[in-house]
């Protein structure tokens, strides 16, 4: 097996990116970047697995690829494209969906959370989900994947999917086993309203979240609303405990004051959390309101941004192909 590391990572385009896209995946994306070579794609394919209005997602996928531009991804040092120009994407998805296991899947709690109540209404494309974000990895024999924890499940069962086709096909080493980074100190930014639930696209109230784009008065406006307590900040951290939505609003605090959470924790004991907020507002500013002024400068140039996916569908093929190539002999495909 060649020991070569290679990352892969993937973001849907389904309209503006958050704090927990940012703080769970982004900035990991950039600091990789420095060290090994790196893929970062716009996967489109997985965003239609629920209905997306076809001039939306476009501009989705626009606006996805100024945000990995905006939190500082170059496309001179990472490769940088959109999941449905590399039709290999597509082609190894069905090949592993011969080789994952209906039991697999049936195991996976996204489907369970995204499909809800009603299963049969559920695109059969959501259901096989998993099966293509392992096509994503396993196309480019990626052997590093950052994500956020509620890509973990995912994750494991890619590696079980690479597995299989390596025993299923006596090629062992075939496939890397890709192995999850995910950051250690805030693996699952939470909800604003509800500590219990990470922060999301999907969630229907924009106070629960704080997107990349928001102004300063957005920010200082959802802090303020932030679910907090009632009572000053512990100076324990097993106090917090049963209050999810004062541990979130400290951790993020840490995080993105590049501090530890028992140093923040021991700084705010005795605070209330009106004096947190105020400074977790001032921090959130300073780091995320000149990202979303740049998103929106480089939105206005649309040529360009096409014009970089473009430059990396290329580099993508070229490895995809070589890939697929290897991977359809194994199988026996002429
Ligand atoms: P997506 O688009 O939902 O999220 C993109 C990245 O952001 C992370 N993330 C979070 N991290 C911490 N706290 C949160 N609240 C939070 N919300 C989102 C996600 O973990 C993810 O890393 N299936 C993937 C996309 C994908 C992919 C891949 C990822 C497709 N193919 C191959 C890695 C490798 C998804 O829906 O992420």
């Amino acid at each position: 097996m060649s020991k070569k590391k290679l990352v892969f990572s993937g973001v849907q385009p389904t309209g503006n990116l958050h704090l927990g896209n940012y703080l769970g995946a982004l900035k990991n994306f950039v600091s990789l970047q420095k060290q090994v070579e790196c893929i970062y794609c716009v996967v489109d394919l997985h965003a239609i697995t629920i209905f997306q209005d076809p001039n939306q997602l476009q501009n989705n996928v626009l606006e996805t690829t100024a945000s990995f531009l905006a939190t500082g991804l170059n496309p001179n040092k990472s490769i940088i494209f959109n999941q449905s120009s590399v039709s290999g994407h597509a082609e190894l998805a069905w090949i592993l969906n011969c080789v994952s296991r209906i039991g697999w899947l049936n195991r996976m709690t996204q489907f369970k959370d995204k499909a809800g109540s009603d299963k049969e209404k559920a695109s059969v494309g959501l259901y096989i989900y998993p099966n293509l974000m392992a096509a994503d990895i396993l196309l480019y024999k990626a052997t590093h994947v950052p994500v956020g924890a509620d890509q973990k499940q995912h994750l494991e069962l890619s590696r079980d999917i690479a597995q299989k086709f390596n025993n299923d096909f006596n090629c062992k080493e075939f496939f890397p086993l890709p192995e999850p980074l995910i950051p250690k100190n805030i693996s699952r930014v939470m909800s604003l309203r509800d500590g219990t639930k990470k922060m999301s696209k999907s969630e229907e109230s924009d106070y629960s979240r704080i997107n990349l784009k928001d102004t300063a008065d957005e920010i200082i406006k959802k802090i303020k609303k932030a679910k907090s307590d009632s009572n000053t900040i512990p100076g324990d951290i097993n106090a917090l405990e049963s209050k999810p939505e004062a541990l979130n609003l400290l951790t993020i605090y840490s995080e993105i004051t590049k501090s530890s959470l028992e140093k923040t924790i021991s700084e705010m004991e005795g605070k209330e959390y009106s004096f947190l907020k105020t400074k977790l507002a001032e921090a959130l500013i300073n780091e995320i309101t000149p990202v979303g002024k740049e998103i929106e400068k480089l939105l206005k140039d649309k040529s360009h941004l096409i014009s970089i996916l473009k430059k990396g569908t290329e580099k993508a093929n070229i490895i995809a192909e070589e890939n697929l190539k290897n991977i359809r002999e194994k199988i026996g495909l002429i």
